[in-house]
């Protein structure tokens, strides 16, 4: 078991560093759409601000190329100011002299977030000079990024090898679900898995079908693995890379007597229809593509996970982000939340069909992990919580 922050001693007065996830979701002006990262790292900051610790927030926020005024974190700094009032200070710089000097001028309690780590292009590089200036900056770092400790990256992987280290409490959180979802689940285990990154995730679909009973597919992942078994989705999106890696996942779902279930009808829409009529059918022909699970599957997948005793849930059934084509990943989020598995659900979209549909209280644990959740379920762990110091027993 990792050392958590709640078995660090002496806190007060010392500066700990602790990389959060505030990679939110934001719109083309760089306005916020949902705070749900930013409120799950509260716990730790409270904790660490209430022993007296000096807490400086280190994160990232999307994929800039260089500085990028729609990717400052100075409005997440604003945001934490109404939960920590005359406690939150912001730095602009992530290291040199701006940073030093605010990180100095700190009193016991206090936070102080520093700007968008991914502006400095050493930061992806995970360059050991760059995370050693920033580790000049703090006695401890924790990390409490679990959404992005799948990425070998100098603020997270590097800072723990310089610095005596420990997980916060999301992380902790993350890590106990998780775990025992692999390792102890309530059975039957339905995973209910989605989305449109089919090679990222394909690779992590073996290995769920040791731990799952029932493993259900939806999105362009499963338009990738009707192909493999030989049935044409028209014109759909598909991972033609991907397709042999289907064929060995769908003998290997056999071979295990598990079951592999993918979609039994559509919605889709015929590319040459200017008026985008939706059609629901069994079979895609000629110039079709799908961009939803029909009712059929909503049924069939229903009366599955209605059975399960654990359900994990990664990635929308459809092309969610469609008003058009919302209605099969809503639907399946409804069945999740009435049945009385113990559910975790985890990436961007499908947390945020659970929100949109009213229904995230009736879910067990919402994660902040999406390739996160992904990578630990392929190698059982995560580089940037490997690398932290084990408690003493
Ligand atoms: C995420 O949102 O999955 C994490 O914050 C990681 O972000 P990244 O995929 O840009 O590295």
């Amino acid at each position: 078991m990792k050392r958590t922050v709640k078995d660090l001693v002496g806190l007060k007065g010392k500066v700990v560093l602790v990389r959060v996830d505030f990679n939110v979701p934001v719109d083309d002006n760089g306005r916020i759409l949902d705070y749900t990262r930013v409120n799950e790292a509260k716990p730790t900051i409270k904790y660490l601000s209430e022993q007296g610790a000096k807490v400086v927030l280190l994160s990232h926020l999307g994929r800039p190329e260089g500085f990028d005024i729609r990717k400052s974190l100075w409005p997440i700094a604003l945001y934490l100011m109404k939960s920590f009032p005359n406690k939150v200070y912001f730095s602009n710089h992530v290291i040199g002299p701006e940073a030093e000097g605010r990180v100095k001028a700190m009193n016991d309690g206090d936070i102080l977030l520093l700007e968008n780590v991914r502006f400095y292009e050493e930061e992806e590089k995970c360059d050991m000079s760059f995370a050693r200036k920033i580790a000049k900056l703090g006695d401890i770092f924790v990390n409490d990024a679990f959404g992005v400790s799948h990425r070998k990256h100098a603020s997270i992987y590097a800072l723990a090898r310089l610095l005596p280290n420990a997980i916060g409490l999301l992380m902790e959180k993350e890590i106990t679900h998780l775990t025992q979802c692999l390792e102890s689940p309530n059975r039957p285990f339905v995973a209910i898995i989605g989305g449109a990154k089919v090679k990222d995730k394909i690779k992590m679909l073996k290995k769920l079908l040791d731990v799952a009973d029932t493993v259900l597919l939806g999105g362009a992942m499963a338009y990738t693995f009707l192909v493999a078994s030989g049935t044409a989705v028209a014109s759909s999106l598909t991972s033609v890379e991907s397709i042999m890696t289907a064929k060995e996942v769908l003998d290997y779902a056999k071979s295990k007597n598990k079951k592999l279930l993918l979609p039994v009808d559509h919605v889709a829409v015929r590319m040459s229809d200017k008026k985008e009529k939706k059609e629901i059918v069994d079979f895609m022909i000629d110039d079709m593509v799908g961009y939803d699970i029909g009712p059929k599957t909503v049924k069939l997948y229903s009366e599955e996970i209605a059975m399960a005793g654990q359900i994990l849930w990664n990635g929308p059934l459809g092309k969610y982000e469609d008003e058009r084509f919302k209605e099969g990943t809503f639907k399946i989020a409804k069945a999740i939340a009435e049945s009385k598995a113990f559910s975790i659900v985890g990436g961007g979209d499908s947390v945020s069909a659970v929100k949109n549909s009213g229904l995230a209280g009736k879910i067990n644990f919402l994660s902040t992990g999406g390739g996160a959740t992904l990578k630990f379920i392929e190698e059982g762990s995560l580089n940037c919580v490997e690398v932290i110091q084990e408690k003493i027993k």
